[in-house]
């Protein structure tokens, strides 16, 4: 068995550790549940110490008279004590967190600001860049707020369906995505990297496999990145049975592929499907292998998911496969 600190330090080297911040609003809810745990932790101490020495001290012992002991009633000291400490305490609880959640809330975005808006599904991540004119899923690319100034990202957040709730621990506080609402959050990381989260809301069957990863890039990164997902996809494409196969079925339905005629709104955007890591809001990596299993049955990937089994022959999963590698 691995002793206990070896464990400890697995979980706080974690990317899901609220307690390694790399963004403000993680941080700063971080320096307040530090503050709350030390409270609670010596509210815990005085009063197991008080206990364990009561328990000690008072215990029966060989010879003592049975017998009750002294009966004390009413006094107002005591009463005083326990009702104004615990008083103060709740009262810097409650300064301390509404000092960080005004502070959260009443950051305005500055003119510097990536704006994007995330829209949950059952069980994926629509995000859309409305002022890049960029649709992509599950995998949020943002700027880092590098040497070269502050550039956060707001978010709107949006349900197609049910609740869900964005969380990427690392980054900031979790935060709702309710249907017919848009809820708002912020985040301003400073360190590039794969910051990953989960949907935080029980929203169904795959809640657990609605997984969200934000990548962070340099800045000038950041807009290469921007420029490449402008693009259309090519209407040539090398593999042309592929795509007559994808155009001849009812995948067009529901995803879209910016410059061809399939403009579904329904699924995740195809139009750079090779650009992102995961397939199905992160069940799978994305390899031709794991796109080949999730086109033949997505139902065998991800139980209950809303893509429908096209029952394509292997052959055409092959050449679908092939066409989708295209959209780099
Ligand atoms: Cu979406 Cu849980």
């Amino acid at each position: 068995m691995k002793p206990l600190w070896l464990v400890y330090i697995k979980f706080a080297d974690g990317v899901t550790n609220i307690f390694s911040p790399l963004s403000q609003p993680a941080q700063e809810i971080k320096e307040s549940s530090i503050l709350v745990l030390a409270v609670c932790g010596v509210i815990f101490i005085v009063v197991a110490g008080l206990l364990l020495y009561a328990i000690v001290r008072f215990r029966h012992r060989a010879g003592d008279e049975v017998s009750e002991p002294p009966q004390v009633y009413g006094s107002n000291q005591i009463e005083l004590a326990w009702t104004i400490l615990p008083l103060l305490i709740v009262l810097v609880l409650i300064m301390v967190t509404s000092r960080t959640i005004a502070d959260i809330q009443n950051r305005k975005p500055p003119p510097t600001a990536v704006h994007a808006t995330v829209i949950g599904h059952q069980w994926w991540w629509e995000i859309r860049y409305p002022e890049f004119g960029i649709v992509t899923a599950n995998e949020l690319h943002v700027p880092a707020s590098d040497g070269h100034g502050s550039r956060p990202t707001f978010l709107k957040l949006q349900s197609a369906d049910v609740a869900h709730s964005f969380w990427v621990p690392q980054l900031a506080g979790k935060t709702d995505l309710i249907p017919n609402r848009e809820n708002l959050m912020w985040i301003e990381p400073t360190k590039p990297g794969v910051y990953r989260g989960n949907c935080a809301e029980y929203c169904g069957t795959q809640h657990a496999r609605m997984l969200i990863r934000v990548v962070v890039h340099p800045q000038d990164e950041f807009e290469r990145w921007v420029k490449q997902q402008q693009e259309s996809a090519s209407a040539d494409t090398n593999a042309p049975k592929g795509r007559t196969v994808f155009f001849a079925n009812s995948c067009v339905n529901c995803h879209t592929i910016r410059g061809t005629s399939a403009q579904g709104k329904f699924g995740p955007d195809l139009t750079h499907l090779m650009s992102r890591e995961t397939l199905a809001a992160g069940a799978a990596p994305n390899t031709p292998d794991s796109l080949r299993q999730w086109i033949r049955d997505p139902q065998k990937s991800k139980v209950g998911c809303l893509m429908p089994n096209m029952q394509l022959t292997d052959d055409q999963v092959d050449q679908v496969v092939a066409y989708l590698q295209t959209l780099k």
